[in-house]
């Protein structure tokens, strides 16, 4: 029977810029899809590729108010860069949604009150962290602590980042708020729980989870350990609600209550479906009634393994929906063999990459290189990054069709002789391997053996050194037969690439003048006589300096801007606002004279503009007296629009050493407020009273 695939990834949240990091996820995501895409429809009728973004939580709607916007115009804005960095990165979803969409609202009312149904949903008033300070009941993520497993210090409500274990807020040991830093307080409040501890939910687990296909074997183990012995019980109940004010779906019948994020994201990957199902008429029935032939795969990161290998399959199968066929979960990104880095500017923006002029397929073909069905940790080596492409895709691949291509059209007229020939043979014989390679999604294996097959073509260009034979009278049918073999290899080496490089495909599928390619047309050769067009280039060599560009791109300054006061580095990939609290008194008391050695100077903007390139800063020329106005920049554009700033007064640091940045020299530092924890949203620039003038000092 044909296969009708639906494969997601997971869903970015709605409050942080696409990075190389969740690029790993999306690009092995894609190129499996693009394989799958490629074959016969005999053997594959369809396959979807659906993702969404996750736009609900406490962090999101925090970002919201920071920002001076509604949670739904933040949602908005980050879809569309969302859209674009991955159209960028030739990520082909069929349909990109949000989970704040009517179909995910539906199917969360249809999963809990079929749940409710079965018994497995049930209200109990719990004990929750308070923070006495903010006056809100805190979100997992916003209460540190140490694990309740490993002992690991500072590690989020929710699960431990060291062991990844899940557990709740209050199996936290020393808690601590993560907005203001005191030790919260326990009050009570009514939660919904989804019953994970019911006998019927461990046995179903215990059973799922075992099954082949469903989780890589070191995926299966850690949930046999999480699951503890037969017998055992060591699951426990899953709170789902949380408490107003929150941006989410209210629960239909709990007013004041809302499902928790965690609830209705896996759920936004039947939103996203349904979605495409309803505009193209696909049966979604077929795809999420239990006991469906059809496949449904979740690629994932594997700090996210429990919510899907746990929880995501456990609610479907109680509320009588398919179960997922797979889960693959893959490692984290390191660059340069270590965590990305802000200051060491490789935590790198999709983005900027892009904007820098770095192909997206170069970044392609490295991670493809580098992946395998396993959930090892993949690094990103930036001279290594170099090295490779330079050498594989322009050194082996694009180089056969460079060498030869030219000679079919100068001097046959574009056509080719007859293509086939036995030295291909091992090229051609290929094919099943390497589609099965790509179908376990070792992605790295399939790579390798096209490269192995790029060196067996260019040993023939070697051997036949076409330059050479031009020259020669008398060889132009050896000539013609060695560039028309040389370009039939070529196309068998596009085939094999087409999933990690579609765009280059496209190319060469234009050039040699074919339908786009398919896994079968590996069976046969381009016949005697076929045109192709003239030859333009496919891709560029890697040039260093650009590496270094990017890298400078994406340093974050460490010059004394509001920018760098901006919370949160490690909880980004979370989509976190809250960080670690700095207490006032961080620094301990300062006499006078330290205080006295800081010139703060009354100063009206004279002018303020973007930073091309600049996220958050915005520059300042500031008027303090002097006969020459500074140059300042300020990380404050999420908070002020520079026009409006013009002409008025406000404070800077005016004997702050000059420090040369990116954009410019920055000659001192203007005063502004902020929420060091940055879960208050906003930046607050520092005035005068109405009679201060320019140069007044302050003190
Ligand atoms: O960890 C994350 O980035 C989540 N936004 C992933 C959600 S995946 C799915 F469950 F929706
Ligand atoms: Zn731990």
């Amino acid at each position: 029977m044909s296969r009708k695939i639906l494969v997601t990834s997971a869903l970015p949240y709605a409050n942080g810029a696409i990075h190389l990091g969740h690029l790993v996820e999306y690009i092995q995501t894609d190129v499996w899809v693009r394989f799958q895409k490629m074959q016969p429809k005999d053997q594959v009728a369809e396959c979807w590729y659906v993702c969404a973004d996750d736009t609900h939580g406490t962090p999101i709607m925090l970002r919201a108010e920071k920002d001076g916007i509604t949670p739904e115009a933040l949602i908005k804005r980050v879809h569309d860069e969302h859209a674009r960095d991955f159209a960028g990165f030739h990520v082909a979803f069929d349909n990109f949604h949000s989970t704040h969409s009517p179909e995910t609202q539906e199917y969360c009312n249809v999963i809990y009150a079929r749940l409710k149904d079965n018994g497995l949903i049930e209200k109990r008033t719990i004990e929750q962290y308070y923070d006495p300070i903010k006056q809100l009941f805190l979100p997992d993520r916003f209460i540190k602590g140490e694990c309740p497993k490993c002992g690991a210090q500072d590690q989020y409500g929710d699960n431990c980042e060291s062991c990844g274990a899940a557990y709740t807020p209050n199996e936290l040991k020393n808690p601590y708020s993560a907005i203001s830093g005191v030790k919260p307080e326990l009050r009570n409040s009514d939660h919904y729980f989804f019953k994970l501890s019911d006998a019927r939910c461990q046995g179903f687990l215990r059973r799922w989870t075992r099954e082949t296909g469903r989780l890589q074997p070191e995926a299966a183990n850690k949930m046999q350990e999480w699951l503890g012995a037969d017998g055992e019980n060591r699951l426990t109940d899953w709170d789902i609600s949380r408490d107003a004010p929150y941006f989410g779906f209210e629960i239909f019948d709990a007013p004041g209550k809302y499902f928790y994020v965690w609830l209705d994201a896996p759920i936004g990957y039947m939103g996203s479906f349904k979605n495409l199902c309803d505009r193209k008429s696909i049966d979604f029935t077929e795809y999420f009634r239990p006991g469906a032939t059809t496949e449904l795969y979740h690629f994932i990161g594997k700090d996210i393994l429990y919510f899907h290998a746990l929880f995501w399959p456990a609610e479907l199968e109680h509320a009588g929906l398919r179960t997922p066929s797979g889960v693959f979960a893959h490692g984290f990104l390191t660059v340069d063999g270590t965590k990305m880095s802000k200051t060491r500017g490789t935590f790198i923006t999709a983005e900027s990459y892009l904007k820098t002029g770095l192909d997206p397929e170069w970044l392609r073909y490295y991670y493809a290189a580098k992946l395998n069905s396993t959930m090892e940790d993949i690094d990103l080596n930036l001279e290594d990054f170099v090295a490779r492409v330079n050498s594989d895709l322009i050194g082996k691949y694009v180089n056969i069709a460079s060498r030869c291509a030219g000679f079919i059209g100068k001097r046959f007229g574009g056509k080719l002789a007859a293509t086939d020939a036995e030295w291909q043979k091992p090229l051609r014989e290929a094919s099943a391997r390497i589609a099965e390679a790509y179908e376990q999604r070792e992605f790295g294996r399939a790579l390798r053996e096209v490269m192995a097959l790029a060196d067996t073509a260019n040993i023939f260009v070697n051997d036949k050194k076409p330059w050479e034979l031009a020259k020669r009278e008398g060889q132009e049918a050896e000539l013609h037969a060695a560039c028309s073999q040389a370009i039939e290899a070529f196309r068998l080496l596009t085939l094999y690439l087409k999933p990690v490089l579609p765009k280059v495909a496209e190319a060469v599928e234009a050039f040699l003048g074919i339908a786009p390619l398919a896994w079968n047309d590996a069976l046969a050769a381009l016949p005697a006589g076929h045109a192709i067009k003239p030859y333009s280039h496919l891709m560029t060599r890697i040039d260093p300096k650009l590496i270094d560009t990017l890298v400078e791109a994406n340093k974050e300054s460490l010059a004394p801007t509001a920018e760098n006061q901006a919370p949160a580095k490690e909880s980004e990939k979370k989509g976190e606002a809250a960080a670690a609290p700095v207490p006032a008194e961080a620094n301990g008391p300062i006499g006078i004279d330290d205080f006295m050695k800081v010139d703060l100077r009354v100063a009206r903007i004279v002018d303020a503009g973007h930073v091309e390139g600049a996220e958050k800063l915005v520059r300042l020329t500031l008027d303090i007296g002097e006969s020459k106005p500074r140059q300042v920049f300020a990380g404050i554009k999420s908070a002020y629009d520079p026009a409006q700033l013009v002409g008025r007064l406000t404070v800077m640091v005016a004997n702050l050493a000059p420090r040369k940045m990116r954009f410019g020299v920055s000659e001192g530092m203007i005063l502004a407020a902020s929420d060091p924890a940055g879960a208050t949203p906003g930046i607050f620039l520092l005035a005068p009273d109405a009679g201060a003038l320019p140069g007044m000092r302050v003190k």
